[in-house]
């Protein structure tokens, strides 16, 4: 039996495809700090795309547990290169912005809907996108402090090689 309504399933759709591109965004910019040797960085880029991709596949499975339908789009080529690391994190913070608003959509969605379980499921996507607007906030803002002196590049490369892939209690130290 089909239990999600027609809008929400077409929106969820949409937004797997919006997770399954954070994710090639993110795999793009760990191939670009890769090509660097800038390591940490781009394990941390690693690690970012594979958590979208689990996003995409928590609305994936919500979809086929609510006898929906999964109907995948084509997934639109990411940027390859960027003039410096400060612009690919305000790159990174500019995205998780857009995909904050888009979460924030279907949640109004679901409350229109009076889908109570969708509003469930995507309390999870709200406060994660609190973590995801930090982790980026704090990058840029270090990326800002230290510019592009490669001493200080290399410490947070290395800082940043450290993160671990766990979902919580990730990151940092
Ligand atoms: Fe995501
Ligand atoms: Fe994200």
């Amino acid at each position: 039996m089909t239990t999600i309504g027609k809008s929400m399933q077409e929106a969820m759709n949409e937004q797997i495809n919006k997770e399954f591109f954070s994710s090639y965004l993110y795999l793009s910019m760990a191939a670009y700090f890769e090509d660097k040797n800038l390591m940490g960085f781009a394990h941390w880029m690693r690690l970012q795309a594979d958590e979208e991709r689990e996003h995409a596949m928590k609305f994936y499975n919500f979809i086929l547990d609510r006898g929906g339908r999964v109907l995948l789009k084509a997934i639109d080529a990411p940027e390859t290169a960027w003039k410096s690391n400060l612009e690919v994190t305000e790159q990174v913070a500019e995205h998780e912005a857009k995909v904050t608003a888009s979460i924030n959509a279907l949640y109004e969605l679901a409350l229109q809907e009076k889908d109570y379980p969708a509003q469930a499921m995507l309390q999870w996507f709200i406060t994660e996108q609190v973590e995801e607007e930090k982790n980026a906030a704090e990058l840029v803002a270090k990326l800002r402090l230290i510019e592009e002196r490669g001493t200080a590049v290399l410490m947070l490369d290395h800082r940043l090689s450290k993160r671990s892939g766990e979902e919580e209690g990730d990151d940092e130290e």
